[in-house]
């Protein structure tokens, strides 16, 4: 990310939950709730990589399932926007949530080969500089037999959500244009990015057993991935 882009999320950050709310309606939170259960695994300790965690929303819902589940998740969420990590350490406080927030670039992570049992990544993939870097250095960072849990969003493929998305994001993109470039920069980048492509570099970067489904209304799906 340019340092233009990182400002432009440090800019949204106060505003960026409630934005999401107000434009997927409150849908987003269902999204990352679903998500969140792939990144539940059957082992009773581990350790979680959040990559691109903003605000800390899917590492809240992981830690909330976890302790539902009775499991001990050490949860370690990196970004490169301070601002957007300000406001996760704060909501980690107020949940009485330990979880590690740290700048840190998907780009080029700042860990050893084989440290994490679990990499996330929700809603960020699409404003990354390269999405084969992400995915080379998720499985870098990953122990053999971890697990990639991805959510993102992506241009529908199947009528009539895909027309309907496509006259949606119209309206999004001349609100974000009287709003905040910010919000438009967010609609342009979902309107690129393609769901087959994201798993075929998943495929070429090494990672096994890919599977992919549709979360709630088709506009996001899951991808989850094995490092053998
Ligand atoms: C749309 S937000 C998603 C945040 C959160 N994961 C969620 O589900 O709401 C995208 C986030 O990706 C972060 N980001 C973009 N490129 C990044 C990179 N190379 N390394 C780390 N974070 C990055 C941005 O700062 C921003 O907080």
């Amino acid at each position: 990310m340019s340092k233009e882009d990182i400002e432009i999320f440090n800019e949204i950050a106060p505003e960026y939950e409630e934005v999401n709310d107000f434009f997927s309606f409150g849908i987003d939170r269902i999204w990352r709730r679903q998500a969140a259960k792939y990144a539940i695994l059957d082992i009773k300790t581990y350790s979680l990589l959040d990559v691109a965690t903003g605000t800390g929303d899917f590492a809240f819902d992981i830690m909330s399932l976890a302790k539902i589940s009775n499991k001990n998740i050490e949860i370690t969420g990196i970004d490169l926007s301070n601002r957007m990590l300000d406001i996760a350490k704060k909501h980690a406080e107020e949940k009485n949530f330990k979880i590690d927030f740290e700048i840190g670039d998907a780009m080029q992570l700042q860990y050893d080969d084989n440290t994490f049992d679990v990499v996330t990544n929700s809603m960020a993939l699409r404003n990354f500089d390269s999405r084969e870097k992400f995915f080379l250095e998720a499985f870098r960072v990953l122990k053999p037999g971890g697990k990639l849990v991805l959510a993102d969003t992506a241009r529908p493929v199947r009528f009539p959500i895909k027309i309907g998305f496509y006259l949606y994001s119209r309206i999004l993109l001349f609100e974000g244009s009287i709003i905040n470039k910010g919000y438009s920069f967010m609609v342009n980048s979902i309107l690129k990015s393609d769901r087959n492509k994201i798993k075929s570099i998943c495929n070429d970067t090494g990672f096994k057993n890919i599977f992919m489904k549709n979360l709630f209304t088709g506009i996001p799906f899951l991808l989850t991935a094995i490092k053998e």
